[in-house]
């Protein structure tokens, strides 16, 4: 049972963005094995775990699953199923930040927040390569957002690569109005014949040699070459607009469709931002973290 001493506690959950995104080939189990340059972002949910009645999710998004269909209380279930016990009663908070379905991770994310903070009140009971092997039965991303930072992330996205940090910089990221099925999308992908592919060495490179315009010139993602064409060019305007003001490069992120540009100068971000928030209620202002 969770611990007499737990109380209350709070943990930021990230949001990540595909610095390059690139599909090698179709698995036997369904699964897709793919070549990823992770990036965490300061734009953040809040995850907060306290002792209650039953599992429970509560969220400030209505639209939000709140039962056992939340990633966030899949983490809880596997947690205490790997330490062959039944969940205690527990409320999970989400302070929902990250747009949702957006291809930043935010649902994985939040899973991987709780799987940190449980791991923390009942006193490591699992090592860090447990807790990913946990995580890893969640759902492809949350491994690679339980560590966050700069990340290589290979096979079904669950290998991973630390890299060096990202140089300091400002991001905008902005969520057109669409939203896609990640399943439908690798679909798609299985269909079309993928043209380009990220330069993946080039990117670790520049990140190695800590160069922003090399960075931002290497953002790839071959998931927008799969788009449907409205989609698609509705990601290109936004990449334009990034671009026109002052971006030194655009990309979406994961399965989108959230698009982000990369801005060494805060204003020029910050102007970017107000101009998109315009349109994209989604619109926001965030630094690598
Ligand atoms: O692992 P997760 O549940 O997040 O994956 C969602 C869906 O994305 C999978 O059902 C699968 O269709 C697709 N996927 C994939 N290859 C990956 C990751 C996800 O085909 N490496």
């Amino acid at each position: 049972m969770i611990r007499k001493n737990f109380v209350q506690q709070t943990e930021k959950a990230y949001a990540k963005l595909n610095l390059t995104l690139d599909i090698l080939g179709r698995r036997e189990d369904g699964y897709h094995d793919l070549s990823m340059v992770m990036q965490s972002i300061s734009l953040c949910d809040n995850v907060t775990i306290a002792p209650g009645d039953g599992l429970q999710v509560k969220s400030n998004l209505h639209y939000l699953p709140v039962g056992r269909k939340n990633l966030a209380a899949i983490a809880v279930e596997r947690f205490y199923d790997g330490l062959g016990q039944s969940a205690p009663g527990m409320e999970i908070t989400l302070e929902k930040r990250i747009p949702v379905c957006a291809g930043m991770a935010g649902g994985s994310s939040d899973a991987a927040a709780v799987l940190r903070l449980l791991n923390c009140a009942e006193e490591m009971p699992y090592t860090r390569e447990k807790l990913k092997e946990l995580a890893e039965k969640i759902g492809s991303d949350v491994p690679y957002c339980l560590m966050g930072g700069t990340a290589l992330a290979e096979g079904r996205g669950e290998r991973l690569t630390p890299l060096p940090a990202m140089p300091d910089c400002w991001i905008v990221t902005c969520k057109p109005k669409f939203s896609i099925s990640t399943p439908e999308l690798f679909a798609r992908a299985d269909q079309t014949r993928i043209a380009y592919h990220p330069d993946t060495a080039g990117m670790i490179a520049a990140l190695k040699a800590g160069n922003l315009k090399d960075i931002a010139y290497r953002l790839f993602n071959v998931f927008e070459d799969v788009l449907p064409d409205s989609q698609r060019s509705e990601v290109r305007e936004i990449k334009q607009a990034l671009i026109d003001a002052g971006a030194l490069g655009a990309s979406m992120s994961g399965s989108g469709p959230s698009t982000f540009g990369i801005f060494a100068e805060e204003e020029a971000a910050q102007l970017a931002a107000n101009l998109l928030q315009q349109q994209y209620r989604d619109t926001f202002l965030a630094k690598p973290v």
